[in-house]
């Protein structure tokens, strides 16, 4: 994780012209890489867009979805209006009792995990780890987190067929809204059947990218801050032990990986008319990026950023994002990795790497280190 190039491919071009246009699938899109530059145009959405559907991700995802993803692909108003509605559930993880139910869950899977002489963290623990805290948000049972965890790391694009996998995701969310349009109940699917926003039920195609957002945002993003921390603390065990003793210090470890991993490297927008970015003329309609993982890399905003500092104090990183966008997953994630850490501290006496296979992208010229595709262990009790 120290590695300086491994960790920040875009410092020379965020220092050069502060932009690196790169090709996704023919098209030409220019990322922006400084913290300010990102955090200026996050906030300026009547510039640069988010409503539209299927282009806020890059590359884009016509392909795998039918349904516009919300409140992701939507600018204020109706933005505000999806948001507010479906905020109150993404809350939940800040009730005590929550952060206990995901704390039961993690110590008992690295309990079950020190008994096996072998374990793949990706698909074997940080999976099935993210799809049952899944469960706990959604209200849902938590055998239901078997049929996701069949979906793979990524819900479009885990294996060859992505067109097949996303029609099979909209399918089983489809089967699960009518049920509860029919048995009624209080989970998510049931709340989505029933909302109101704007005076109108929501659309069966609204209450479709709602639920499509919620597998597909937080599952790639979570498995893989879970197995990178892991990783990490197989190296750092003593530092494991001093962070664990005090709350305040693990929830600045959390910040500071999510700042390093940076686990959704950048995001696209659309531009509403004709600009210019820099020297880079920009059409009506073309796209650029918010590049937060080279954000939160910038070294006139963070002190040696290349160095992961558990303690540093001052972390304003964008690794969830900045503005009315900002992820409404946070809280769900840092309970998980809180509870992570509290877990290894307590539940093991090390973690040995015993095979790994990082997983990289591809911008341009330069090449990121975001996760594993395989990271096999020994957790030592
Ligand atoms: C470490 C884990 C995660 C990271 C790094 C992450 C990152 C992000 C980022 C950067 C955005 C902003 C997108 C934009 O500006 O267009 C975002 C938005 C969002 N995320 Fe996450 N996310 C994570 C986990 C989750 C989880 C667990 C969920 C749900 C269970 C989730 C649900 C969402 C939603 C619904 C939005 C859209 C918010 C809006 O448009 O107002 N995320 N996330």
């Amino acid at each position: 994780m120290e590695d300086v190039q491994e960790q920040d491919p875009f410092r020379a071009e965020r220092q050069k012209s502060g932009v690196l246009v790169a090709d996704f699938s023919g098209e030409a899109i220019p990322m922006i890489l400084g913290y300010r530059a990102v955090r200026e145009a996050a906030k300026a959405w009547q510039t640069y867009s988010s409503d539209a559907p299927f282009r806020v991700p890059i590359p884009s995802e016509e392909g795998v979805r039918s349904v516009r993803q919300l409140p992701i692909e939507a600018d204020p108003p109706l933005h505000t209006a999806f948001r507010d509605l479906i905020k109150p559930f993404f809350a939940a993880p800040q009730h005590p009792d929550y952060q206990g139910r995901i704390q039961a869950l993690t110590t008992e899977m690295i309990a079950q995990a020190k008994a096996m002489d072998r374990l793949e963290i990706v698909r074997d623990f940080a999976l099935p780890l993210q799809s049952r805290a899944l469960t706990y948000l959604l209200g849902v049972p938590e055998e239901e987190a078997l049929t996701w965890m069949g979906w793979g790391t990524h819900v479009f694009h885990d294996g060859d067929d992505s067109h097949a996998k996303g029609s099979g995701l909209e399918a089983y969310i489809r089967g699960r809204l009518d049920r509860a349009r029919k048995d009624g109940g209080d989970d998510f699917f049931a709340f989505l059947s029933q909302a109101v926003v704007n005076g109108a039920p929501l659309t069966a195609e609204e209450q479709l990218g709602i639920a499509n957002l919620v597998f597909a945002g937080g599952r790639d993003t979570v498995i893989t801050s879970i197995a990178r921390m892991l990783a990490y603390f197989a190296d750092h065990r003593a530092e494991l032990a001093e962070i664990a003793e005090d709350e305040k210090r693990i929830a600045l470890a959390v910040e500071e990986f999510m700042r390093v991993i940076s686990p959704l490297t950048h995001i696209g927008r659309v531009c509403r008319h004709a600009t210019r970015l820099g020297d880079h003329p920009l059409p009506a309609d073309s796209r650029i990026s918010l590049c937060w993982a080279s954000a939160n890399a910038d070294e006139s905003v963070f002190d040696r950023p290349e160095t992961v500092q558990l303690n540093r104090q001052v972390n304003p990183h964008v690794a969830f994002g900045s503005g009315v966008h900002s992820c409404l997953g946070a809280p769900q994630a840092r309970t998980i990795l809180r509870s992570l850490i509290r877990a290894l501290a307590t539940e093991t006496r090390g973690i040995e790497i015993l095979s790994e296979t990082r997983q990289y992208e591809v911008y341009g010229t330069a090449r990121r280190w975001v996760g594993y595709t395989a990271l096999d262990v020994r957790i030592l009790a």
